[in-house]
């Protein structure tokens, strides 16, 4: 095999200082707490977050001491993963990018909903990245989270009256949300698993299609969720029946997937062949503001890890098979490799020692495979989770 460099392309910030003064302004605008509060308070949230969802109260959301403790830690951090997750999305569809010429060129900047917003994470990840302003509208079953982070918008280094035409705040249930407007992004943001504490996959799959019916042709619907076997199962499940073709008949649109599925697969080999399931992850770098409060956590946030789908709603002349867009154009153009959409595979496991050899499972056209790497110092043995391979790098394989 050919000594090739690889997508390696994040690399392991070692200090971030937009994020450490984003930190830092928020603490001094936070109520003064001891270490020891700050750090029982992150932990017992931590475990609300992750346990069963029985053991949770209903409204969390609603808890004085966990809006705090999530706006001390988690904020900052869901930020900054769904902002690397996006960027990395956009570096290799170009979809962000195009979403904002489209809003340059009509001279109406984008509209963006962000759904469970809680303290807005999501919001201030797309804020970061469309430096020319959008309109927000979020919801949430809890407003006064909402409100809170909004009030701390200020304390963002990138925050610019410009930045935000408009913000609404609603509370509204996601399963009852109805609108007039129609959105250029909508993102669900680690809430979808939530839902399933009521709700089936299948009536999930419906609630969504009437988030992609909210979408403008050519918008983007995201779907984050936490990266555990359950919630990104539940997520693979819900992809599978929304680009099955009876179902896009049914529905009467083909929504075409983005990320994280390289191209035509119709049904996740993870639910099919392995017994294990499809995230991707994110170093987070050292935030000097966070540092001793990240020391005492029991657990490790050095590498942060996300489930994801992202969905594009067609344009009406575009047609999609399988969440395959088919389009000859555009597909002349992946092939020629000028459109950095040519994704071919994707690394779907960690680095995998097997009698010396390095292995790491990528997901591709023909499914799920092992992959031995001959040469144990290979990039591909070094990038991260969920890095995508393009069909240059394909060949050289
Ligand atoms: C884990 S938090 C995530 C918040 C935020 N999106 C983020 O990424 O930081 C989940 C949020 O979803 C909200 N939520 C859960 N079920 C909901 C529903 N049915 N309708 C609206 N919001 C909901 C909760 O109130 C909570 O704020």
């Amino acid at each position: 095999m050919a000594r090739q460099r690889l997508p390696v392309k994040e690399k392991r910030p070692i200090r971030d200082p937009v994020w450490e003064q984003w930190v830092k302004n928020l603490k001094g605008a936070l109520p003064k707490r001891a270490l020891s509060e700050e750090i029982r308070g992150v932990n017992a949230l931590s475990k609300w977050l992750t346990s069963d969802r029985s053991k949770r109260p209903f409204d969390y959301m609603n808890n004085r001491r966990a809006q705090e403790s999530y706006l001390r830690y988690f904020w900052p951090r869901q930020s900054y993963l769904v902002h690397s997750l996006a960027k990395r999305i956009d570096q290799e569809s170009l979809i962000l990018q195009q979403l904002q010429h489209q809003s340059q060129q009509s001279g109406v900047p984008p509209n963006i909903l962000d759904v469970g917003a809680g303290p807005l994470s999501a919001s201030v990840a797309l804020m970061k990245l469309f430096r020319d302003g959008a309109n927000f509208h979020a919801i949430d079953r809890s407003l006064s989270m909402m409100e809170m982070a909004r009030r701390n918008l200020k304390t963002l280094p990138w925050y610019q009256g410009r930045d935000i035409h408009s913000f609404e705040l609603q509370k509204s249930d996601f399963r009852r949300f109805r609108t007039q407007k129609r959105f250029d992004i909508i993102v669900f943001g680690h809430v979808l698993n939530e839902a399933l504490e009521r709700e089936t996959i299948n009536t999930l799959s419906r609630f969504l299609v009437q988030y992609l019916r909210l979408l403008k042709p050519g918008g983007l619907l995201l779907i984050t969720e936490p990266a555990t076997r359950g919630a990104s199962q539940s997520l693979s499940k819900l992809r599978d029946l929304i680009v099955d073709d009876d179902f896009c008949d049914a529905i009467g649109m083909a929504p075409q997937i983005i990320s994280p599925c390289p191209k035509r697969v119709q049904i996740c080999p993870y639910l099919d062949t392995f017994n294990g399931w499809c995230f991707q992850t994110f170093p987070w770098g050292k935030i000097a503001p966070l540092s001793k409060l990240r020391e005492g956590l029991g657990f490790d946030d050095t590498l942060l890890k996300v489930s994801h789908l992202a969905l594009r709603r067609a344009h009406a002349n575009e047609k999609s098979v399988d969440g395959v867009l088919i389009d000859d154009q555009s597909e002349r153009k992946r092939i020629e490799g000028d459109n950095t959409s040519s994704v071919v595979a994707r690394i779907v496991s960690g680095k995998m020692h097997v009698r010396s050899k390095v292995h790491r499972y990528l997901c591709s056209d023909e499914g799920a495979f092992d992959f031995e790497l001959a040469d144990p110092h290979h990039a591909l043995a070094k990038a991260p989770r969920g890095a995508g391979i393009t069909i240059h790098e394909w060949e050289t394989l």
